[in-house]
Formats: structure tokens, sequence, C-alpha cells
């Protein structure tokens, strides 16, 4: 077995796992998912579900991997042996590494999107634009694979080259800076917008309940990103807890991450649809929304080229560090079992996953019309499979797992809580989420209408 590396302190274990849980998904898909759900029915559910499902299961999550001292497949059958149950658990973690690769393959083309805007926005194509002007700059990026697939590949080896070093040499100094500069940028962003968009309209949208548009697909769909924005269901949060340290609180670390990653997105999401209505902007634009409204509000704005350049270097790095954490549990696995080496694991599964993202640039363009299911194309099915099934049903064998098999004076001694923060965890852990989960899979396979 080789060594294992670990985490210098509580703090850059929380800038991580913040790290990993911000990305992308605070910043492009909540404000897209919250336009195409219904405004404030989303959010409403959305805050439910980080609260009474997300919260509990990183806890979960964290206290799994810090038990076991391994990669997710490993450790989650060290564990059951443990608890005398079948070995068999193990899958738990085998689909979580497969769910990674598969959201990683199109994460890293919309990471791809991202760095093409930092480009953009240093020439200062962003001066003066209309919102017609940004639109149709967008869909000219859409247009075109060869320069989608250049920043998807550029994206996959910033993200592999990290990942072949071993998460915790470089990200722990990184992320102490970044994490706080994105929120002071987002600051910026969200004053601006507050002076010159409908920020009035903004906060009805977004938080004036309205529970005629609550829908099953709504829930479905807000259960899904709570998975997905906290990094939640396929073992990252696991891993990381692996290299944390005994005496730290697992309780208080969680809720500080999960707040941080929900209030960030939800300023994102105020700062962007303040500037959708001012500027009759659809809010359901789907997956180009904020790269079609945020080039509109940097455009008009006192030093707005640097500022957005700022911006999307911050937001590239907020997605190069989840992106890492999506790797990390198949790449521990790979050199905690084999004799292959972090660099050839990396290098190999790296360029497995870019082939995926192939396709899934090619679906933005040349190969929009073909559906996989539903409708779909490559891009919603892999999107959809994995926010809507696999997080989540990811999360629940884990709940159960911890809930009910392992031994209840393991469980305990990881959280180390006081009784009554012990019982209020086993209740969301074991009932709501489950129930919760199981519910939506029901609705989801026909079975309740
Ligand atoms: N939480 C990341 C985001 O919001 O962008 C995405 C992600 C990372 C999802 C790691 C799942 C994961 F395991």
């Amino acid at each position: 077995m080789q060594h294992r590396s670990a985490w210098k302190n509580r703090w850059t274990f929380m800038l991580a796992t913040a790290g990993s849980a911000i990305g992308l998904g605070n910043i492009w898909k909540l404000p897209y998912m919250i336009g195409m759900n219904g405004g404030s029915a989303f959010v409403l559910l959305f805050i439910a579900c980080v609260f009474f499902v997300g919260i509990p299961l990183m806890m979960t999550e964290i206290l799994l991997g810090r038990r076991a001292q391994k990669n997710p497949l490993n450790g989650i059958e060290s564990l059951a042996i443990e608890a005398n149950i079948s070995p068999r658990w193990k899958y738990i973690g085998g689909m979580g590494m497969l769910t990674g690769l598969l959201i990683l393959s199109f994460y890293s083309v919309i990471g791809g999107w991202v760095l093409s805007f930092i480009t953009s926005a240093a020439m200062g194509s962003f001066t003066g634009i209309t919102a017609a002007e940004s639109t149709a700059n967008f869909e000219r990026l859409l247009a075109s694979p060869i320069t989608l697939l250049f920043w998807h590949s550029v994206f996959m080896v910033m993200t592999m080259s990290v990942v072949a070093h071993g998460v915790n040499s470089g990200l722990e100094r990184a992320n102490n800076i970044l994490i706080p500069a994105l929120f002071v940028i987002l600051l910026i962003l969200l004053g601006y917008s507050m002076s010159v968009g409908d920020m009035k309209t903004a906060f009805s949208f977004m938080f004036n309940p309205d529970f005629s548009k609550i829908t099953p697909i709504v829930v479905l769909s807000a259960l899904g990103h709570a998975f997905f924005s906290l990094s939640l269901g396929m073992g990252s949060v696991m891993v990381y807890g692996s290299y944390l340290q005994r005496n730290v609180s697992i309780a208080r670390t969680t809720i500080c991450i999960a707040l941080l990653d929900t209030m960030l997105g939800l300023l994102v999401g105020l700062a962007i649809y303040s500037l959708v209505f001012a500027n009759q902007l659809a809010p359901n634009a789907g997956p180009g929304l904020i790269f079609q409204t945020l080039p509109i509000a940097f455009g008009h704005m006192p030093s707005g080229n640097f500022i957005a350049t700022l911006f999307f270097m911050l937001v590239a790095f907020a997605a190069w560090t989840s992106a890492i954490s999506l790797a990390e549990p198949t790449i521990a696995w790979v050199v905690e079992n084999t004799k292959i080496s972090r660099k050839t694991a990396s290098t190999l599964s790296g360029l497995a996953i870019w082939l995926v993202g192939v396709s899934v640039v090619l679906s933005f363009n040349e190969w929009q019309d073909i559906k996989i299911v539903f409708g779909l194309n490559i891009f919603e099915t892999l999107d959809k499979l994995t926010s809507t099934i696999l997080l989540p049903l990811g999360g629940l064998l884990m709940a159960v797992f911890a809930g009910y098999f392992m031994h209840k004076k393991h469980v305990h001694e990881e959280l180390n809580l006081s009784n009554n923060a012990f019982r209020l965890w086993q209740f969301t852990n074991n009932y709501i989420s489950p129930i919760a989960i199981i519910a939506v899979f029901l609705y989801l396979f026909g079975l309740v209408k």
C-alpha cells in the first residue's frame, strides 16, 4: 500500500471540498436551471434539498471516507467487511467512479467555453456589446466544433496534469486565494447588476414562492442539482474525506461548505436575472444563459474588459478544481490497486474522457439532431443521466449503507456529535433522504403518476 497524502488542516480540507463543490454548477448551471424550472419554485426546492438531503449526505460521505481511509471502492468494501455484510457494496464506489468520468466529459467542454470567453474578454470583444450581438457571439462559438474541441482539450490537459501530481500539493495554496477572490468579483458584479439591472423583478422571480409552479419535474431537477452542486453521490467528497485528519468536526465543516456553495450560486443567479430582466432577455435560454447575459453587463461597465477577464479566469479556476475532484476517485482507485503510476492512470483516463467529450462537442453542432433518449441529445442525455439518476442513486446507497449497516458506534465516533445532533443526522440520513430520493425515482420510472 502506498503512502496516503493528507490535508494540512481543517482549512485546507474545507477549501478543497468547497473547491470541488463550487464550480460550473453554481455559476453556469444553477442560473439556467432556475430559469427553465419556474424560478422561485425551483429555488425553494433546491434550498430544501440542500438542507434536508445535501447536508446530512455530505456528512455521511465524509465519515465514510475518513473511517475507511481509502478510495471509495476499496473503502466501502472494507467498511462492509468491518460491518459483516457483503463486500459487493463496493460497487457503489465503482458506480461513483464511472459517474465522475461521465460528468467530466461534458464538464470539460463547458470549462472550454469559459476558457474561450477569457480570451474574448481579454481582447476587448465585449465593449459596448448589445444583447443580440452577444447571443450571436455565443451561437458562433457553439457552431464551431474546432474551436470547442481546442478549448475542451486545453481544459482536459489542465485538469489531468494536476491529478497526475496528486490533488493535495498545489491546490491548497491556490484555493486559499482564489475562492475568496471569486466572492469579491461576484460582489462587484452584483453591485453593478443592482445599479443598472432590474433587481426587484429578479428578486421576486427567484424568491417570491409560486407553489403552482412546483411539478414533479421541478422536484426532480432540484434534487439532482443539489447533488451536482454539492459534489455528492459519487465519492468525490468521500475521497477528500479519506485524506482528512481525525480531529476535525465533520458537521461544522459540512455546514460551512454547503452554505458557501448555495449562497454563491444564488448570488450569481440574482446578478444574472437582474440583467436578464433589464435587457428583455429570455430567462429560459438554457445552457447559454450566462454566456449571453454577462458580456452585456461587462461590456457596459467601467474597466469592463478587465473585470470580465478576471471573472472568467476565476470561473475557469472554480471549474478546474471541481473537474479535478471528478477524476480523483478513479485515479485514487487505480493507484491504490494496480502498479500503474498516477501519471499513466491520469493520461489514459484523460484520453478516454476527452474522447467522450468529443461527442459532446459535436452534440452542439454537427450532431445536434442526434437524439439518444426522450428527444435528448448527447450532452443533455449525459447531464440528465448523471444528475437525476446516478448521483441520487449513489447518495441513496451511501445513506442506507451508513445508516442501516455500519456499526452505529463507528458512525458515532466519526461524527462526534451531541446526542441530539446525532439523532437529527440519523433522522435525515435514515428517513428523509432515502424517502425523498426513492419518491423521485418512483416518479421518474413512471410508477407514480
Ligand atoms: N459540484 C461541482 C459544481 O457545482 O460545478 C460539480 C461536481 C464536482 C459534481 C464533483 C460532482 C462531483 F463529484
